[in-house]
């Protein structure tokens, strides 16, 4: 059985939720990685595209897994997302642009992250929440970029509740970054 879900499809995170639920009481983990962007035309296919993956998916997933998550005594969940979705940044003039499918996307992912937080609240012990961002990674080594590795190292410390004083933000291995 494939443990990863394809998140654009309904059925697939599905049957992990399943597959999980039969084999475990809860989940204390859950990292949202998949992410895409896409070079579809016109801008609303563009949009479509990666929204599927990057935000929708994501959705869909929490909604899925959150009744193993709330049956955990301390459910962490991360979203990789960017500094790209940062709206803050965005509005800096000197700031570098991206993909706008890429941007509004991620901006989403850390709306719907911090919703999540909000919704887990009603719960015994509520979920603690990061958007991830981790940096420059393998696919864009002309531009400096780190390992995937090394990127996803980043994870572990958030994992391990080293950096619970950041729940709720969107952080990346320095600190935090503007929403
Ligand atoms: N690259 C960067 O510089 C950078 C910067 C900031 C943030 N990020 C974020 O970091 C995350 C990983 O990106 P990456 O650069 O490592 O990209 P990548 O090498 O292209 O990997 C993308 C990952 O997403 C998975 N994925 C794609 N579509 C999926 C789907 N429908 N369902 C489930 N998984 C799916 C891929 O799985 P398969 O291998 O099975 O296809 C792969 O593991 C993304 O969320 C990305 O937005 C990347």
């Amino acid at each position: 059985m494939n443990y990863l879900p394809d998140v654009t499809s309904s059925a697939s995170i599905q049957s992990v939720v399943l597959h999980t639920a039969t084999n475990h009481d809860f989940l204390d983990v859950l990292i949202s990685n998949a992410g895409i962007t896409s070079l579809a035309q016109p801008l609303l296919s563009q949009l479509h595209e990666t929204f599927e993956t990057n935000t929708f998916g994501p959705a869909v997933l929490i909604e899925a897994m959150a009744g193993l998550l709330q049956k955990s005594r301390e459910a962490r969940v991360i979203f990789v997302s960017s500094e790209l979705g940062s709206i803050g940044k965005r509005v800096d003039r000197n700031y570098m642009f991206g993909a706008i499918d890429a941007m509004v996307s991620k901006a989403a992912l850390n709306m719907l992250a911090v919703c999540f937080a909000k919704s887990s609240e009603s719960w015994e012990t509520p979920a603690k929440i990061w958007c991830y961002d981790p940096g420059l990674v393998k696919n864009r080594e002309k531009l400096g970029a780190r390992s995937s590795e090394a990127g996803g190292q980043g994870l572990v410390p958030i994992v391990e509740g080293q950096r619970d004083c950041d729940t709720r933000k969107l952080v990346n291995d320095s600190g935090t970054l503007l929403w």
